[in-house]
């Protein structure tokens, strides 16, 4: 393939979906309606919409020619076999449970690793967010072992998602291995920017699990994004495949949760997949109550059917380079705009480095949804802030939790939208970045107590750094 300074799109469209042009006033309105949140407006009212990579992607036509075969027999459908035979394949594992999204999964894993351990400590590389609330819904709690490289937005280390060594025996040692039920690594670290993790620290870190006899987990979600990255950014992984670097990867964990709404390339659906049989069987018995009979897991037949090929396609080297060379095109013309973003950019999104772009609004003023809405009001895209909001109140002390950047993710939903659409991206956020001067700070009019991002309500309020 020719070095074009262009992202190819590996397939061509067979079908459209139209989506909505709107005025800047239609755009006020709806953003007035919703009352300052973003999650509020109605999708009627958004042009581009990277909230998220997950269950936005566009299925292929193979993959709508398995629904149609898709088995809906209560128990051990042809589907779930066909499901079944290729997840062992790809992951190297025995045991496979279906639920019904990541979330399923982890609500499974944890409420069984966890069961009758006091005071439980799960070591990672930054847990995503229902993970963490699995965690403390299970009695646990996390500890971030990520390296001091993910400090730097601008160091181009290639694997910002790594853990280190040091942090995480420290971390070990300092719970208690008796209290450590296992290691989760998150491939690749959604709450880190989307930043992958090498091999180099996988088996590091099954080297650290092993001293202590601690079980690694994977939190697999975007799995083929992560080993596309070992391919081309790990020295001496260039001859491997995709397909074999999965192997090798999953080689080194004793199991894995996915929601396969990320890289499994389907709208709904998640999984468990783990080499201990007893442990397995726990997880059945749990899915049985939670999700479903261990052969649906709260999936329907056909969505098992297109998820079979979803797990397959995803490995295609022409796709993942599209894919990531995707966000890159967007990242790398963002920052030659002097918009500041997370460097290098990881794999499903671009995060702005709000902390850079708006210093000049102190972080009561909630500068990452200042500029989110302003993006939508220009535009008519829909980000996300990753900040302060997100990130909620201190229980005791009652003040805002703040992350160490304030960020706006821009999530870049898989095989949906074209190049020009992305050049389109880039023009809106450019344009508000060269009016941040002039955003105005927000204020909670409503501040639900939990998860208060979701359905709390803003105002803005006049700012000036005279304030402060
Ligand atoms: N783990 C990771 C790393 C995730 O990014 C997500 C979801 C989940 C677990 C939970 O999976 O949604 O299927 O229950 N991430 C979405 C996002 C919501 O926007 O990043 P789920």
């Amino acid at each position: 393939m020719p070095d074009f300074p262009y992202p190819l799109e590996p397939f061509k469209i067979k079908t459209v979906e139209s989506i909505p042009i709107t005025t800047r006033a239609q755009r006020e309105k709806f953003l007035a309606d919703a009352k300052g949140n973003i999650f509020r407006v109605p999708s009627r009212g958004i042009t581009i919409d990277l909230l998220t990579d997950s269950g936005t992607g566009a299925m292929s036509d193979t993959q709508w020619a398995a629904m149609m075969t898709g088995d809906e027999a209560y128990a051990t459908s042809k589907s779930w076999e066909k499901l079944e035979a290729t997840a062992q394949e790809i992951f190297g594992m025995p045991y496979i449970l279906p639920a019904h999204q990541g979330r399923g999964a982890e609500h499974l894993l944890f409420s069984v690793m966890l069961k009758d351990m006091e005071y439980p400590v799960i070591p990672g590389n930054g847990h995503f967010d229902t993970t963490m609330g699995h965690i403390l819904h299970a009695g646990g709690s996390g500890a971030d072992c990520i390296g001091s490289w993910a400090e730097d937005p601008d160091s181009p280390y290639p694997f910002k998602g790594d853990i280190e060594e040091n942090i995480l025996s420290d971390a070990i040692e300092l719970a208690g291995p008796e209290r450590v039920p296992l290691v989760l690594i998150t491939l690749t670290a959604n709450t880190a920017a989307g930043q992958p993790v090498s091999m180099r620290c996988i088996k590091e870190v099954r080297e650290v699990c092993d001293r202590y006899e601690i079980p690694l987990f994977f939190d697999a979600a975007r799995f083929a994004e992560n080993a596309y990255f070992i391919k081309t950014r790990e020295p001496g992984m260039a001859n491997l495949s995709v397909g074999e670097i999965v192997k090798e990867m999953f080689s080194y964990a004793d199991g894995a949760t996915m929601s396969s709404k990320k890289d499994g390339l389907v709208n709904i659906g998640g999984m468990i997949v783990c080499r201990d049989k007893e442990l397995y069987k726990k997880l059945a018995a749990m899915g049985t109550l939670f999700e479903g009979f261990p052969t649906y897991g709260g999936q329907a037949g056909r969505d098992i059917a297109a998820l079979e090929v979803g797990i397959r396609e995803v490995l295609d080297e022409n796709y993942l380079r599209w894919r990531t060379g995707q966000t890159k095109y967007v990242g790398d013309n963002l920052r030659e705009r002097g918009v500041p973003i997370i460097w290098p950019p990881g794999g499903h999104a671009v995060y702005l480095n709000i902390s850079r772009a708006m210093e000049h609004m102190p972080l009561e003023y909630y500068p990452g949804i200042a500029f989110q809405n302003a993006i939508y009001i220009e535009g008519g895209v829909r980000v996300c802030e990753i900040g302060t909001v997100l990130a909620g109140r201190d229980p005791k002390s009652g003040e805002d939790n703040h992350p160490r950047f304030e960020l706006v993710r821009l999530a870049i939903p898989r095989r949906v939208y074209t190049q020009t659409h992305m050049d389109y991206v880039v023009e809106v956020v450019s344009r508000v970045y060269e009016k941040r001067m002039d955003l105005k700070g927000m204020k909670f009019t409503y501040e639900p107590e939990v998860l208060r991002h979701f359905t709390a309500e803003y105002e803005e309020v006049e700012f000036s750094v005279a304030n402060t």
